[in-house]
């Protein structure tokens, strides 16, 4: 792909790939779409949906994303072998403007210990892999694991030989994050100058964050000619994680006029995105994180919030309307009415149907019932939270929990299948939250190992709402889920349940594939 002005630089989101594969943020496949649709809002570039090869609901959720999500290239990950690059493609082929994106570790330490394999057989099997991607798919791009542990001379020899098997894009990965500025500055000059055929590529930069420079050494990338920079919401990733999408693009922007450069995003949406994300995979945003943490345009001071009363520019960098943070905090009440509701929605950057509208419009009024004053953290929650689609069998009827100071507790819960039954269960326990998970399981008969029980508060007040994040694990796979109320326990609860219904769907899906061995033979065979 050709970037026609010299100072785009091109976004290539990967949270649904080198995101995705970290601890804690696994995703669904509707959950991955969902973020998918955020990210194209969001106005990147380039989704990387996934590595398709690793596993059937790998190929599904990209082959989803590629059917569905409309205006970015959609890229597939592969290795640098035909039943992988198969593998992507298929998946990808029915996207608008299909990528693949293979890969290969170029460095000393990963020839002689992970691949067991001489320099002429890494550019060989390079070279053949690019090849045969290309044979399949015009767009592709190729990344040289570990770059930066990679002898120059020895990267400039496969970066010169996969230009000339086809690859359109060369991606220089700083795969354990152990570069300085300084000197991926350099790797990518020498790169840009000594290559044949960069003339005819867009280099792009891919860094993890392990000494906390993943930013730093991309915007080094840049000013030494990369056009396209592979980054994450919030950015996770592996270890530390990788370059922080909002980071990098606000740095661009804040310092445009020190560097030039700037990118297709929609500043507007990064604040709604990250929390989308956040809330997502559970996986919760430092107060002081750059550009999206809960604190990045708090002035504490005294010293500083004078500054700020006088002009804003004394104290701020960026505006925090520009990145999608609302100034207000107070907002809507009992009595506020839809088109109030639309209008704060829209000012916090979420853009809803009328039928999604009034989904929220309903939960909205009920929260209002039970919280005098509500605030944007408490709309945003209504917002993230809304269930738009069936979210599963199992739905919380009733709930009545009670524990004693000698520590016992009782819960009874009462839950409706969407096949019409309804059942309730009293169970004992350590706690009313214990106890009421014990009832849930006894109703439905799923039993689940507890691994993770967290509760935070997502507004102000008193009344505030409390976020229930629970994590546990059932026949070695690890499920998470979460819920909004301003009851604890009826969050917890609501949180597990969704866990309920997330194994209640693996097992359906299961079942269908047994009943119908043709549709599983033939994503098996894929
Ligand atoms: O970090 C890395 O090297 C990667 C490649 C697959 C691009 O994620
Ligand atoms: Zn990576």
């Amino acid at each position: 792909m050709s970037t026609p002005d010299p100072n785009r630089v091109l976004i290539f989101d990967t949270t649904l790939r080198d995101g995705e594969q970290s601890p804690g943020c696994s995703m669904t496949q509707p959950e991955k779409l969902r973020v998918a649709r955020a990210l194209a809002e969001l106005g990147v570039d380039v989704i990387e949906a996934g590595f398709p090869a690793a596993s059937r609901g790998d190929w599904e959720a990209v082959n989803q994303v590629a059917r569905e999500v409309r205006g970015p290239i959609i890229a597939g990950l592969a290795r640098c072998n035909r039943e992988d690059i198969d593998k992507a493609w298929s998946a990808v082929r029915d996207a608008a403007r299909p990528r693949l994106h293979v890969f290969l570790a170029t460095s000393a330490i990963h020839r002689e210990h992970k691949l067991g394999m001489a320099k002429e057989q890494i550019i060989h099997t390079a070279v053949e892999g690019v090849r045969y991607a290309r044979s399949l798919c015009a767009d592709i791009e190729f990344s040289p694991e570990d770059a930066s542990r990679t002898e120059l001379e020895f990267l400039r020899e496969v970066v010169e030989a996969v230009i000339e098997a086809g690859a359109t894009t060369i991606n220089v990965p700083d795969t354990v994050g152990y570069t300085v500025p300084e000197e991926f500055h350099e790797v990518f000059s020498f790169l840009k100058k000594n290559v044949k055929g960069a003339d005819r590529v867009v280099f792009s930069v891919h860094c993890h964050n392990d000494l906390g420079m993943a930013v730093a050494n991309s915007l080094a990338a840049v000013r030494a000619g990369a056009r396209q920079v592979e980054c994450t919401i919030n950015g996770i990733g592996e270890r530390a994680g990788n370059c922080s999408l909002e980071e990098i693009v606000m740095a661009m922007k804040t310092r445009e006029s020190l560097f030039g450069f700037h990118t297709g995003i929609d500043t507007k949406r990064l604040f709604p995105t990250s929390r989308l994300l956040s809330s997502i995979t559970g996986m919760a945003i430092p107060r002081n994180k750059a550009v999206v943490g809960e604190n990045a345009f708090a002035h504490e001071s005294g010293i500083h919030q004078h500054g700020m009363l006088k002009h804003h520019s004394t104290y701020e960098i960026m505006r925090p309307e520009d990145v999608g943070v609302s100034r207000t905090h107070l907002v809507l009440g009992k009595h506020s009415g839809r088109a109030a509701l639309r209008d704060r929605i829209k000012e916090l950057g979420f853009e809803l149907t009328d039928a999604e509208l009034a989904r929220v419009f309903e939960d909205f009024k009920a929260l209002a019932d039970k919280k005098k004053e509500l605030f944007d953290g408490d709309i945003e929650a209504l917002v993230l939270r809304a269930d738009f689609g069936a979210s599963g069998p199992w739905h919380l009827e009733g709930l009545h929990a009670v524990s004693d100071s000698a520590g016992g507790a009782m819960a009874r819960v009462k839950l409706r299948h969407s096949d019409g039954r309804t059942l309730e269960k009293e169970t004992r326990g350590d706690g009313p939250v214990d106890a009421a998970f014990k009832a849930v399981e006894a109703v439905t008969g799923i039993d689940v190992k507890l691994r993770k029980f967290e509760v935070r508060s997502v507004s102000m007040g008193e009344d505030a709402q409390g976020e229930a994040v629970v994590t546990v694990e059932h026949n070695g796979r690890a499920y998470r889920g979460t819920s909004i109320t301003t009851d604890i326990v009826e969050s917890a609860v609501r949180a597990f349940l969704e866990v309920v219904n997330r194994i209640e769907s693996m097992r359906a899906t299961a079942a269908r594939m047994a009943r119908n061995p043709e549709a599983e033979a033939a994503v098996t065979a894929i």
